[in-house]
């Protein structure tokens, strides 16, 4: 499993799902805020080896819309982490050229999380080696639906033509605005599912399931993806050349 360093025909975007925290806690039996711990470490070390894998881009799903529906102690957890993981990881971010982002909606978020999450994002604006975007409370459908609301309001101030209104027009409202689409979406854990994720963006992309734990996923896995999607050929809907 040589891991192969930066690839001329690889992704510039890739977006994890990140799953299976919890079957990995269960089978050790422990508690699956272990799981989540561990997971945490695993965002560490992708993160970390992007910039030798060519990934420009990198967004992970660390908290769905949906997750809310998970016991109090296991979301209370979860928070407890992601609050950790901007204390302990900022400097390091900042020093190896990550910027970071977050999409989804804050409102439903703690203030002193959503408060941590802005200084994280203007700590790291400088940066440009490495685009970490951390999706948190994101759901695909809840985004297109808070950008059209954006757009609509747009529309009813006279501020824009609804018949100029084209894909382009609404992507311009969503939480990505700022990053390329999606060209890899890996979701670990064996689930072939795309819960929700970067729906819009990922019309193109292409997607690989790994039947490895999110907390097993090291640098060699993300490699040994990356070399497998250079051998892909993307059509974008044309014919072969
Ligand atoms: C899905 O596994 C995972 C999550 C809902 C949380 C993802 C969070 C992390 C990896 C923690 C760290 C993240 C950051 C950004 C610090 P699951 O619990 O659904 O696993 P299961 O399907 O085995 O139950």
């Amino acid at each position: 499993m040589a891991a192969k360093d930066i690839r001329a025909n690889g992704p510039a975007h890739v977006a994890i799902i990140m799953d299976g925290n919890g079957r990995w806690a269960q089978m050790r039996g422990r508690p699956r805020l272990y799981g989540h711990q561990a997971g945490a470490r695993r965002v560490r070390e992708i993160v970390e080896s992007c910039p030798s894998l060519g990934i420009r881009y990198l967004t992970i799903f660390a908290f769905s819309t949906e997750n809310w529906k998970r016991t109090q102690a296991e979301v209370t957890g979860l928070m407890t982490l992601f609050r950790r993981y901007i204390q302990k990881e900022a400097q390091e971010l900042l020093q190896n050229g990550v910027r970071v982002r977050f999409i989804g909606d804050r409102d439903r978020l703690d203030p002193k999380l959503v408060e941590m999450m802005r200084r994280l994002e203007e700590l790291t604006e400088a940066n440009d080696l490495v685009h970490l975007t951390i999706a948190l409370n994101y759901g695909g459908r809840d985004e297109v639906a808070r950008a059209t609301k954006r757009l609509a309001r747009e529309v009813a101030a006279g501020r824009l033509d609804p018949e100029d209104v084209d894909a382009e027009t609404l992507a311009h409202f969503l939480d990505t605005c700022l990053l390329p689409d999606p060209d890899l979406v890996i979701r670990t854990s064996g689930e072939a599912r795309i819960s929700n994720f970067l729906l819009w963006q990922s019309a193109y992309a292409e997607y690989e399931f790994t039947p490895v734990l999110w907390p097993d996923f090291t640098r060699d896995h993300f490699a040994e993806i990356l070399d497998n999607f250079g051998t892909r050929e993307r059509r974008f809907g044309a014919v072969s050349a």
